[in-house]
């Protein structure tokens, strides 16, 4: 089995550590366009394997795809991170003509991956990346609100000091500010969080995860890569084990929630096929506003790359 982190920067980097340390695959080709990262990073990880005891092999290549070829899963990191001061939405074109080329590689290669993008500004960068590799769109999908959900669950786990993984959370909606965290969706061991914690103390860490991203970029002037890093191996981990585990994840809508023709972040279960299921939550009226603002948000981003014509649908 082998897997494909497109990116070796700091989340791709991360990403092929932890999926080498969890054992998820017999090889890990990392693949960069900057000469010897790919390679430096990948050697670096693999000299880690005997201290760590794993097997799996990374290897990393400068814009060779061909040595992709046959991966089960692509994880594509590639693109500019977010400075401060700059929009998720001000990487667009770019990190388009980036994803796109990247995606006619991965696809000529690997026909039959299931591809992760993570590259920002996410849901439309998923979208440019479905466009792009003409497949199934249960095998193109982008990775999000499983790192937005692990914001708030550590947000939460802090605030009621509990262990973050007692915390149960669901959240919607792209990945941005306009994003759905679920309270009504949250629970403690089973205990629905409105139970364990005041209104506004839930309310300002509701802000805080919808700004979650922002905070960090500007503490460190540029985008986070631990957490990121390990969601995508988890995505990838749920797939190659056939897990089948259920995570909110940038997937496209036919229909579900009243939408169509749109990539956003609803919860799925996540098996050997990809997106094998997307999970219709009885939303209230006030989610379903959120929700709805949330995908006219994404909707105007993805209207920005329909424009520049650096795809076609
Ligand atoms: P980074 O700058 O550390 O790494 C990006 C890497 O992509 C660099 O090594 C660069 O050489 C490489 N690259 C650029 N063009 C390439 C191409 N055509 N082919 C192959 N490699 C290419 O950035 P970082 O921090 O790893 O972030 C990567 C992307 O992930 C950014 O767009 C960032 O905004 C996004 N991100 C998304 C998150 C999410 O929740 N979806 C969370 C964190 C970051
Ligand atoms: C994050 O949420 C910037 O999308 C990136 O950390």
């Amino acid at each position: 089995m082998k897997i494909t982190v497109v990116g070796a920067g700091n989340v791709g980097a991360t990403c092929a550590n932890v999926i080498a340390h969890k054992e998820l695959a017999n090889e890990v080709i990392l693949v960069d366009i900057k000469e010897g990262i790919a390679e430096g990073k990948a050697l670096d990880i693999w000299q880690s394997s005997g201290i760590n005891s794993y097997d799996t092999r990374t290897i990393g290549v400068t814009n060779d795809y061909s040595r992709t070829a046959g991966s089960e899963v692509v994880v594509i990191t590639s693109g500019l991170p977010r400075k401060p001061g700059m929009s998720r939405d001000d990487l667009i074109s770019i990190n388009a003509g980036i994803v796109k080329s990247v995606t006619e590689n991965v696809i000529k290669y690997s026909p039959d991956a299931k591809i992760i993008v993570v590259s920002n500004p996410l849901d439309v960068m998923t979208y440019c990346a479905y466009l792009t590799a003409k497949v199934d769109s249960s095998r193109v999908f982008g990775m999000a609100g499983i790192l937005d959900t692990a914001r708030y669950r550590a947000f939460l786990a802090e605030a009621l000091n509990t262990s973050p993984k007692e915390i149960q959370a669901v959240l919607m909606g792209g990945h941005g500010d306009t994003m759905v965290p679920l309270p009504r969706y949250t629970t403690v061991a089973g205990i629905p969080v409105t139970e364990l914690i005041e209104k506004d103390k839930l309310d300002a860490i509701i802000q805080r995860t919808k700004i979650g991203g922002g905070e960090l970029v500007n503490l460190m002037g540029t985008s986070a890569w631990y957490a990121p890093g390990a969601a995508a191996a988890q995505m990838v981990e749920s797939i190659v084990r056939d897990q089948k585990r259920i995570f909110p994840v940038c997937a496209w809508l036919t229909g579900q929630y009243g939408l169509k023709d749109i990539y956003l972040g609803v919860p799925v279960v996540l098996g050997k096929n990809g997106i094998e299921r997307i999970i219709e939550l009885k939303l209230n009226e006030e989610e379903k506003t959120l929700l709805n603002e949330s995908a006219v948000a994404v909707r105007e981003v993805c209207s920005v790359l329909d424009k520049m014509n650096v795809v076609s649908a």
